[in-house]
């Protein structure tokens, strides 16, 4: 297995902004010796207090000792020239996003370092393959991915662009994982894994959103309160800046020769236009000056609920309704598995999505008064379930439906009639996505799960989500969204398809 690099290599990390200043604390922490150099006079000087502060404060809530504190702290140090930075045996580089700037910076450091010194970039979007193309010996750069803020957040992404080593690689993957991180190896492809895996959450919602599926408030409240995320995905934009978010899907889109998959949305090419960025601007999909309350989602009334009620099969969907009526002592009865329904009442017959719209799953199943319910990470837990009427039924089958779903404790949100509502079709779109990066050799399957639970804190890797949904649905959504759509954007990976005929699961 490769050595991480010993505590006795110096650690350079070029740029003290919000990125180096938190990569060097992360080194010294762990005992390196750390030069920071940054073009701005005195930023380095800056950081370097600031991690020390943060040094003080850990040891004050008794996270390091007091000793530990000041030695990390005094193992930092600001170098103003560049050939300071001689004796590194890595360089870190985490200065402004621009190829040229990048290369410069390498060739000058690559005349500078011994020939030992591993080279490292924290570029979140930049080709490493071409950032190295302009080295005499690009074999020993690599990307070196941390995630905002370094200090807090366990994932690196090692990338590796067409030249480099192997053993370059394996040994930034060791050292990071010796720095208390969790490594994952990734091949140089646009977004690497989580900024491109991530691209379905935010295009999915402004897609529905888009067609009118329902507003922003109840599509992030369904995303929360049914499909577990942190964040709903308008106000995950709206934090992480419509500018940034827009200018990283777009890169994605061009880089990967304008695929439909990765398309960016009008609706937030708008809102950057307009200069509505988000939080940091007081307006973006929500409205953050201090007047302005926030909106609530859209919950329907209460229902009675049906006298009649069935729940059919052993689907998680199936026992779960079942567990949460007995819980809330309402009468039901079970009976075998019929067809694709999970239960009926009051004239409704309830069924999980399969893609399609309720309206067309009507028609097509002969049952008019078709009401479908989203997909939910945990149905015994989620607290509330988007669900679409079919145009055909009836609005007293309808609001039985809400009575029947209501009984079982969830609030229900009522949206406009759009394929997949928006967590199933989010998750297939995920699992969808990640299954590429896998086909296409950018990253194995536990390193996919295992990025987006630490990048972007998603509740369930998606492949583990998809086998947890069932390949076949999860291909069978993407198939009704794709005849939807008429887009190659819902094509179904071929390794989702792979999966599907040999029966076999990710995990
Ligand atoms: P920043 O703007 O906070 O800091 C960049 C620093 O680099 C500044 O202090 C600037 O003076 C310095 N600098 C610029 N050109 C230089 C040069 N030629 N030599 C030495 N210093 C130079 O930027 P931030 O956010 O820290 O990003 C840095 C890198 O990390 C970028 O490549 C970015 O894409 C990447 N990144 C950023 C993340 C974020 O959330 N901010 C997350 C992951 C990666």
């Amino acid at each position: 297995m490769t050595q991480a690099l010993s505590t006795q290599t110096v650690v350079a990390v070029i740029g003290a902004g919000a990125m180096g200043a938190g990569i060097a604390q992360v080194a010294a922490a762990a005992g390196h010796t750390v030069k920071l150099h940054d073009t701005r006079p005195e930023a380095a000087a800056q950081a370097i207090a600031g991690i020390r502060v943060q040094f003080e404060k850990m040891a004050a809530k008794g996270k390091l000792s007091q000793q530990a504190a000041q030695d990390a702290g005094s193992r930092l140090m600001a170098t103003p020239q560049l050939s300071d930075l001689a004796d590194a045996g890595l360089v870190v580089e985490a200065i402004v996003e621009n190829l040229q700037v990048k290369q410069k910076l390498f060739s000058d450091l690559e005349a500078l370092v011994s020939d030992g010194c591993i080279l490292a970039t924290n570029t979140s979007s930049i080709s490493i393959t071409a950032i190295g193309a302009a080295l005499k010996n690009p074999q020993r750069l690599a990307g070196l991915h941390f995630f905002n803020p370094a200090p807090l957040m366990a994932l690196v992404e090692v990338v590796s662009g067409l030249a480099t080593r192997p053993e370059v690689a394996n040994t930034l993957f060791a050292t990071a994982a010796a720095w208390g991180k969790t490594p994952v190896h990734a091949k140089s492809t646009p977004g690497f894994i989580v900024n491109r895996v991530a691209r379905p959450y935010y295009a999915e919602a402004l897609r529905v959103l888009t067609e009118g599926g329902a507003d922003c408030a109840t599509l992030d409240a369904c995303c929360r309160e049914a499909g577990g995320f942190r964040m709903g995905p308008f106000e995950l934009m709206d934090m992480i800046g419509h500018d940034v978010n827009f200018a990283v899907t777009h890169s994605v889109w061009r880089a990967f020769f304008n695929d439909p998959r990765f398309s960016p949305s009008l609706i937030q090419q708008e809102l950057v236009d307009a200069g509505f960025l988000g939080k940091k601007s007081g307006r973006g999909f929500y409205n953050y000056s201090a007047d302005a309350g926030k909106p609530l989602p859209a919950t329907a009334p209460a229902q009675f609920p049906p006298m009649d009620i069935v729940v059919f099969g052993q689907s998680t969907a199936a026992l779960a309704l079942v567990e949460r009526l007995q819980a809330n002592h309402i009468s039901h009865t079970r009976s075998p598995a019929s067809g694709d329904s999970l239960a009926s009442g009051g004239g409704a017959t309830v069924r999980v999505t399969d893609g399609r719209t309720a309206t067309r799953c009507a028609f097509e199943t002969g049952t008019p008064n078709t009401v479908l319910i989203d997909l939910a990470l945990d149905y015994s837990r989620a607290t509330r379930l988007a669900v679409v009427v079919a145009a055909q039924c009836d609005p007293a089958a309808a609001d039985a439906a809400v009575g029947l779903l209501q009984a079982a404790g969830f609030a229900v949100s009522v949206l406009q009639d759009i394929p997949g509502l928006i967590v199933m079709r989010t998750v297939a779109m995920l699992a969808n996505e990640a299954a590429d990066a896998v086909n296409q050799g950018v990253c194995d399957a536990r390193a996919v799960d295992t990025a987006m639970c630490l990048g972007v804190n998603y509740p369930c890797g998606p492949l583990a989500w998809g086998d947890a949904v069932g390949l076949e649905r999860i291909q069978t959504v993407l198939g009704h969204l794709a005849h939807t759509y008429g887009e190659d954007r819902y094509r179904t990976s071929p390794l989702i398809q792979h999966h599907v005929f040999a029966q076999k699961a990710f995990s």
